[in-house]
């Protein structure tokens, strides 16, 4: 079988785990203790293929910087995160071109406290890899498989 595997970057407080649980095991979690990079695997079926899909959520804290340091090297695709709620630098982590990525606003179902414009997004997505922008919300369940499916989708047509 197939084995795909991504990467979720993006700073603390994001919602990067929360979307990965929501994706693999169908929940929401409200508290989720990051102890240790953890990887997630999950059957998946796209465009009638199987395979099976690893997701390394990558904690924000230096302790793990070497671990996901790998990660990253290995990974096939990435879905860079950004809260909708919350300013922050989106930074680069690797030479993006033609990496399969997708850039990913979580926390959609938070729109009234929107503080990163939709527009300055687009632009810094197309800037930046001409990648497809999703929003997207881990507790509404909004576009969390669409995140996972389009990066394998990517990787299948590299
Ligand atoms: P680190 O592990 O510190 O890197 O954070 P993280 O990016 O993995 O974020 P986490 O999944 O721990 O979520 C942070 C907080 O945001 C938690 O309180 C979640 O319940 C909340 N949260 C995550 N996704 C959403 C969402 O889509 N909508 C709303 N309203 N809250 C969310």
């Amino acid at each position: 079988m197939h084995e795909y595997k991504v990467v979720v970057l993006g700073s603390g407080g994001i919602g990067k785990s929360a979307l990965t649980v929501q994706f693999v095991q169908g929940v929401f979690v409200e508290k989720y203790d990051p102890m240790i990079d953890d990887p997630y695997r999950k059957q998946v079926e796209v465009d009638c293929q199987q395979g099976m899909l690893k997701i390394l959520d990558t904690a924000g804290t230096e302790q793990f910087m070497v671990i996901r340091d790998l990660y990253m090297k290995n990974a096939q695709g990435f879905a860079v995160s950004y809260s909708i709620t919350a300013q922050e630098q989106i930074l680069l982590v690797r030479d993006t071109e033609d990496v399969p990525m997708i850039f990913v606003g979580n926390k959609c179902d938070l729109e009234d406290e929107r503080v990163v414009g939709k527009e300055q997004c687009q632009n810094l997505a197309r800037r930046w890899c001409n990648c497809a922008i999703l929003g997207s919300s881990a507790k509404s369940k909004i576009n969390v498989n669409e995140i996972f499916y389009d990066l394998i989708r990517q990787i299948n047509r590299k």
